[in-house]
């Protein structure tokens, strides 16, 4: 294994945010579903859920279901009364993330919503502690202007993929989630309202918090 590759593996082994139900729900994921590779880990899924604990949050925003993994890694950190309302467009995978969420108490703290995540952002007022954006790379801008006037004041933003595997610094990459993602980031990082730091953890993930 190369030195990177013992490193991340170290990282996960001192990370205390894998579960039995998220080793679970990883299980499934690689065997009913196409695209596995969508799944968090227990790094990102971690990070996610101390981002949970330290703003407090009450009410979480995710676009982006998939099978659950990041929805019920960051409802263990909501308290009791917390909730997370999820979106995901594909029949298929939501029924396998209901599954998931049937499956532990911490699913009653998650509300899924069927359908386009920007038709789902519009029907709630927030104000939301913590958005989690991670769903198609071409609507990340619309997400994130829709997201960021119900953003509470110290509500954090964050964005996975950012780094699309290190193809948004290959300029001679101009398929449409690359040229998405790299205007997306470009967008952030010039935008006066906010403040962002793109952390290097999994595929990239893009913290983002309102100015001042
Ligand atoms: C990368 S996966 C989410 C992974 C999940 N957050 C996790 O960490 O395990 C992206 C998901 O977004 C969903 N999606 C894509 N376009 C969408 C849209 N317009 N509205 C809602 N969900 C969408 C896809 O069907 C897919 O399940």
């Amino acid at each position: 294994m190369a030195h990177d590759d013992l490193a991340l593996e170290y990282a996960r082994r001192h990370s205390s945010t894998d579960s039995p139900l998220l080793r679970e729900i990883t299980e499934t994921t690689h065997r009913e579903l196409e695209l596995p590779q969508m799944l968090s880990g227990v790094l990102d899924g971690g990070l996610l859920t101390a981002f949970v604990h330290a703003t407090r949050a009450r009410l979480v925003l995710e676009i982006g279901t998939f099978s659950g993994y990041s929805s019920l890694a960051m409802a263990s950190a909501l308290p009791p009364d917390g909730r997370i309302v999820t979106c995901e467009i594909d029949e298929a995978r939501a029924a396998v993330a209901r599954r998931h969420f049937d499956s532990s108490p911490l699913g009653e703290r998650i509300e899924l919503r069927l359908g386009p995540a920007m038709v789902t952002i519009s029907s709630l007022e927030g104000p939301f502690d913590l958005v989690f954006i991670d769903a198609d790379k071409t609507g990340y801008r619309d997400y994130y202007e829709a997201v960021l006037p119900k953003l509470a004041a110290h509500g954090v933003i964050v964005v996975d993929n950012t780094l699309w595997s290190g193809r948004v610094l290959d300029a001679t990459d101009d398929s449409e989630n690359t040229v998405a993602l790299r205007e997306f980031n470009d967008h952030v990082l010039a935008d006066e309202r906010t403040e962002c730091v793109l952390l290097p953890v999994g595929d990239g993930m893009t913290v983002i918090w309102a100015r001042g």
